[in-house]
Parts: C-alpha cells; sequence; structure tokens
C-alpha cells in the first residue's frame, strides 16, 4: 500500500500527530480534519482492521525511542490520543460498529 521511499510518509505521520497532540486539550477542533484524512484513507485501501496495527506499531515504536521517557503516564496518554482519533476516524469512514453489524 505505501511507497517505497517511506521518508514523506514519516514526515505526513508525524506531523499529523503533532496536529493531535497539540489539539488534544481541544479536541472538536480536530475532528473536522480527521474526518477527512479518514475518507482520504480509504482511497488508500486502509480498512478497519488496519487501524489497531498501525497505533500498536506506533506505540511500540514510541517506546522504543524513548526508552525512561515512556512512562505509563506517557504510554497511557499515547494509547488514549491513538484510541480517539483512530476511533474517529474509523466511524467517519466505516461507519460505527453497531451501525455496520446492522
Ligand atoms: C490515526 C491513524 C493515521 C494517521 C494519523 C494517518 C496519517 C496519514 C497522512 C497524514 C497521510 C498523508 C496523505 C493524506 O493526508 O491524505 C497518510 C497516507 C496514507 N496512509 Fe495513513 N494515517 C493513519 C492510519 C493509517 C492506516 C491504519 C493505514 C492502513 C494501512 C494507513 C495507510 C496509509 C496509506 C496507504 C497512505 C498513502 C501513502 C502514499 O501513497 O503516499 N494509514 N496517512
Amino acid at each position: 500500500m505505501f511507497p517505497e521511499n517511506m521518508t514523506e510518509q514519516r514526515k505526513k505521520l508525524m506531523a499529523t500527530l503533532a496536529v493531535v497532540v497539540n489539539g488534544l486539550s481541544d479536541l472538536p477542533s480536530i475532528l473536522p480534519a480527521a474526518s477527512a484524512l479518514a475518507i482520504r484513507h480509504v482511497s488508500y485501501g486502509a480498512r478497519r482492521e488496519h487501524y489497531p496495527v498501525v497505533g500498536a506499531a506506533l506505540l511500540w515504536t514510541l517506546e522504543q525511542g524513548l526508552g525512561d521517557a515512556w512512562t505509563p503516564e506517557v504510554a497511557s496518554a499515547w494509547t488514549a490520543a491513538y484510541g480517539t482519533l483512530s476511533g474517529t476516524m474509523m466511524a467517519e469512514a466505516y461507519g460505527r460498529p453497531s451501525q455496520a453489524a446492522e
């Protein structure tokens, strides 16, 4: 799914995550952008089940990179931030799970 050269991809992901981290105190302000991002991801081939996999990889990477700075508090903040963003993106792109089951 991804281009061979991942340099730009890394920049885009981190830039988006920076927006999320900065927007955490006012989450509604970033949700419209998350909705548009989620809808673009459908055309990239992203499926609902990919989101937890990407989240696990992201948290693992942060843990490796941050070392001792990866405290339980930091881990729980990142888990919550990814959970909120990915939950919004999945709901916008694929509907809420209850809707999907109907
Ligand atoms: C919260 C989670 C995610 C964030 C913040 C995120 C962010 C981004 C951003 C900013 C882009 C650049 C293009 C654009 O703005 O439309 C992008 C592209 C892309 N993302 Fe994600 N993404 C997420 C989850 C996923 C997942 C779960 C997949 C599934 C494997 C995925 C696959 C892709 C692909 C294939 C591209 C296009 C690559 C290319 O052709 O250049 N992303 N993503």
